[in-house]
């Protein structure tokens, strides 16, 4: 962290004092990040892999024993019996596999986009899911339950009546959930992303039950000995299958090799291998809760590699949103100011256009639209640094059109009587003290930056606290881990503002 934090100081101080080589770092900088960003971000992209040697699945690894991560030994893998399976597919048809993974919502518009050749998160196939994607046979069957807590007699549909029941977003259970709620009066739906967040609200008791699916129910049930499951005896078995863009030549292969793995009973003995066994590679906290809050940090001790790995993704992510927004923020300021009128109106509607909506929205905009409008497949990480920087350049515009304004007049009056051309006086003498100016405004910016950047996590970035996240998915725990994801954040925002202070006095000792 520190030896970011001296190379953002020396970029600075090059820029301040060495304008000329500005020019050269402005062009070299961003081609040296990115390049270090693509080599780390290997994993994130997802590029759909037709013709060639490598299959894309994407998942959504917040469901064990399907898909999650194996987080002991910090090396960021996603296991499970969905890929298990998957492995063995594409070994049989000779590919080689690469996983990425979203949310469970953000899985069918992936496969639409063709950001992976197929989804596996045991998915079931429904009429309203197949006029967008195509699925293979079924190769497991699932039933779903009710989860609540032990003492509160919540076993069945009519039991829901007047509850608050928790479902994950865009899965069937939420469609069960709102048939149930068709014939039960009352019941008040909760939709999250995640089966750890319900599971989490069950215990807050801000719900009273979940509708979650039979095998991932045990897991959580076994590590939350407080709560309890049954199974909704009306509801017929939902079953899983490998999901893929409408109209893929790989259905019929996929389902060649799935029928062999049944008839040869693999797939049942990686049923056995994933279900019969206590829930996931992690072991369960023995201490039942008490209710109230009893943090245990002991139990997130061999996942905190795992977490502090997110560390250089979000460094690395903020640094570079900075630099580029700061270019281009320089850029739409200086056409505010040329009084060029179709300049300085379009500079000042794209201001007002990226500062009246929601970040959160540009971002899954970037993300999902791209590849659509473009063709271009652009990875999390990338959308992620595009956004922040056309975000983050609308606001240092007004920044830096602020600094560049309070530099005094005397100064562009002077260089022009002395004939320094415009451009010049600009970057020679002008922008150099405009950025001194707002070197505060700058270090707030970088601030803001890097907390927000926490929103990659929504598109599958895993930074800091999509790693915290993780590991709660997987202790079935879920306090803890964010917490700990706090410090982080609050330790990196305190070593940046020291940074800063240290720079700040730095320049002011060279004036
Ligand atoms: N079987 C359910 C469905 O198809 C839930 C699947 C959720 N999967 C996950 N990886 N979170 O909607």
């Amino acid at each position: 962290m520190l030896e970011n934090d001296k190379l953002f100081t020396s970029i600075i101080i090059n820029f301040m004092k060495k304008r000329k080589v500005w020019f050269l770092t402005i062009l070299f900088t961003p081609i040296l990040m990115i390049s270090l960003i693509t080599g780390s971000s290997h994993s994130l992209k997802a590029a759909s892999s037709l013709g060639k040697d490598t299959l894309t699945m994407i998942t959504s690894p917040d469901y064990p024993p399907y898909e999650f991560y194996n987080t002991e030994k910090g090396d960021r893998q996603i296991v499970g019996f969905d890929v298990d399976i998957a492995k063995t597919v594409a070994q049989e048809l000779g590919f080689q596999l690469k996983i990425v993974e979203s949310d469970f919502n953000g899985l069918i518009p992936a496969l639409q986009t063709n950001r992976a050749d197929f989804a596996m998160a045991g998915m079931t196939p429904t009429p309203e899911r197949k006029k967008n994607i195509d699925f293979s046979i079924i190769y497991y069957q699932a039933k779903d339950t009710i989860v609540a807590p032990k003492n509160s007699n919540l076993k069945q549909p009519q039991d829901l009546a007047l509850k608050k029941v928790g479902v994950q977003l865009g899965t069937i259970q939420e469609e069960n959930a709102k048939k149930i709620a068709q014939k039960v009066t009352g019941i008040q739906l909760k939709q999250l992303n995640k089966v750890a967040e319900i599971i989490q609200e069950i215990k807050s008791g801000r719900i009273d039950a979940a509708i979650v699916e039979d095998a991932v129910a045990k897991g959580f049930v076994q590590a939350n000995p407080e709560l309890a499951f049954n199974v909704i005896p009306s509801e017929k078995a939902s079953g899983s299958a490998i999901a893929f863009p409408k109209g893929s030549s790989f259905v019929e292969p996929f389902n060649k090799v799935l029928q062999q793995m049944k008839d040869k009973g693999e797939l049942e003995k990686l049923a056995t291998k994933w279900f019969s066994q206590t829930t996931s590679t992690t072991t369960v906290s023995s201490s039942p809760s008490k209710g109230g809050l009893n943090l245990d940090f002991s139990r997130i001790i061999p996942d905190i590699p795992f977490i502090l790995k997110g560390i250089p993704l979000t460094l690395l992510f903020t640094l570079l949103s900075v630099f580029l927004g700061l270019i281009w923020g320089t850029v739409l300021s200086l056409c505010k100011i040329t009084g060029i009128k179709p300049l300085v109106w379009l500079a000042n509607a794209y201001t007002s256009v990226f500062r009246g909506t929601p970040l959160l929205l540009q971002l899954a905009l970037v993300y999902y639209a791209t590849p659509q409008l473009t063709g271009y497949n652009i990875s999390a990480l990338e959308a992620g640094v595009l956004t922040f920087t056309l975000n983050s350049g609308a606001y240092m515009s007004e920044t830096i059109r602020g600094g560049i304004q309070a530099v005094d007049k005397g100064q562009a009056e002077a260089a022009m009587s002395m004939g320094v051309p415009y451009s010049l006086m600009m970057w020679d003498i002008i922008l150099p003290q405009a950025l001194k100016n707002i070197l505060p405004a700058l270090v707030n910016e970088t601030i803001g930056l890097l907390k927000d950047s926490a929103l990659v996590s929504t598109i599958g970035v895993v930074e800091i606290l999509r790693s915290a996240q993780i590991v709660g998915a997987n202790k079935y725990i879920y306090f803890e881990p964010l917490l700990f994801a706090g410090l982080i954040y609050y330790l990196l925002v305190m070593g940046m503002t020291k940074s800063a202070s240290v720079l700040e006095n730095r320049l002011k000792q060279s004036e």
